[in-house]
């Protein structure tokens, strides 16, 4: 019999988290009469003294169109191996007995934690550990295997696409080659798709380490074909062929995460450097994941949300839910966490901007 719910967001935050907690809320209260509470700063809040308010009508009223999430995140904090120091020495400790005991202490019999890859593993361990939950799929990066897409990267392929347009136009009057950099470490989705909407000349993308002589190659082709300016978009994880990713700031400065960054730079240099022409490089960073979601994420989002709450109701714990074609359904979290939804190198999408003369880095299409 299920009474009391509560509802954590972990991981990157992304246009539409305020939609699925408002979509909880609603259901659950209305529908159900249940209790719901929100968990601060995703499984940092079950950490310790636990920090969680009550979610109620009136508190999530006016926030669907609002960017970020109320609850608040984390995308550091892992309670399976949690980073506490004694004597100056960091060491990773297994809190998940306290988080359990937090979550019963508070009186919760079950959980929706939304989230990213990360977040969900963790929530899938805490599962089996005694803690009911399903999951929601949150990413910008679309990389979450499980579900045709997750909300929030529609919000950020409308965002790197109007950033597109206007560079055009600037590239265009200056005769410059524009590098735009976007997010995306381990897939290139939003790179590959808004670089499609935002007509691209060239598109570099993780699945595909990246030939800067082809790039070059290409570049010039445009010239000879009269086109003076060139726009190349790169995601963060791209790299060159010969190389690896570009890093900001390494795993063992980051508590074990690697910040991408530098791509973009690393790019325009060698373009202008081979081929003497004038570059600039734009990088979109958190613009892409903040302000308010596309009508698409926030429908979306809501759909996800009504449907966890539905998941709990049947007792269907350790599954996660998902979009297959038009039609929200649900898949077992282990099915969706084990690998990543990366873009297929030789699949139909990578075929289309082939077929439209873009470049996706590599020497000879297949
Ligand atoms: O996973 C989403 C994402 O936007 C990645 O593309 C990016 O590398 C990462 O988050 C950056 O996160 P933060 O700067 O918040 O650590």
């Amino acid at each position: 019999m299920i009474r009391t719910i509560a509802i954590l967001t972990g991981g990157g935050d992304c246009p539409g988290l305020n939609a699925v907690i408002r979509a909880v809320v609603r259901s659950a209260v209305l529908e159900r009469g249940w209790r719901v509470i929100g968990i601060e700063d995703g499984f940092d809040g079950l950490v310790g003294e636990p920090r969680w308010r009550e979610l109620t009508l009136e508190s999530v009223r006016g926030i669907l169109p609002r960017g970020g999430t109320i609850l608040g995140t984390s995308n550091r904090g892992n309670p399976l191996a949690y980073p506490v120091e004694e004597n100056g020495v960091t060491r990773l400790v297994d809190l998940s007995k306290a988080v359990i005991d937090n979550f019963k202490r508070l009186g919760i019999d079950a959980l929706i934690a939304v989230g990213g890859d990360g977040t969900l593993k963790i929530a899938r361990a805490l599962q089996e550990r005694g803690l009911p939950m399903v999951g929601v799929p949150k990413t910008i990066d679309n990389d979450l295997r499980g579900t045709d897409v997750t909300f929030g990267y529609n919000t950020a392929v409308g965002i790197v696409t109007e950033a597109l347009d206007r560079l055009h136009t600037t590239a265009e009057s200056h005769h410059r080659v524009m590098v735009l950099e976007v997010m995306g470490r381990d897939a290139g989705w939003i790179a590959l798709e808004s670089g499609l909407a935002g007509s691209a000349d060239v598109i570099l993308i993780p699945e595909i380490p990246f030939d800067l002589e082809a790039v070059c190659a290409a570049i010039q082709q445009r010239k000879a074909r009269g086109s003076r300016f060139s726009i190349v978009v790169a995601a963060e994880g791209a790299f060159p062929a010969e190389g690896r990713k570009v890093l900001q700031v390494s795993a063992s400065e980051n508590l074990g995460v690697e910040r991408l960054g530098g791509v973009g730079a690393f790019v325009a240099d060698e373009i202008a450097r081979r081929m003497r022409v004038e570059t600039r490089v734009v990088v979109l960073g958190h613009v892409q994941r903040g302000g308010t979601p596309s009508p698409f994420d926030r429908i979306l989002g809501s759909r996800f949300g009504v449907k966890a709450v539905e998941l709990i109701e049947q007792g269907r714990f350790g599954r996660m839910v998902s979009l297959q074609g038009r039609q929200v359904c649900d898949v077992d979290i282990v099915d969706a966490v084990d690998s990543l939804n990366r873009v297929e190198p030789d699949g139909d999408l990578v075929r289309s901007a082939e077929a439209l003369g873009i470049m996706l880095g590599r020497s000879k299409p297949l």
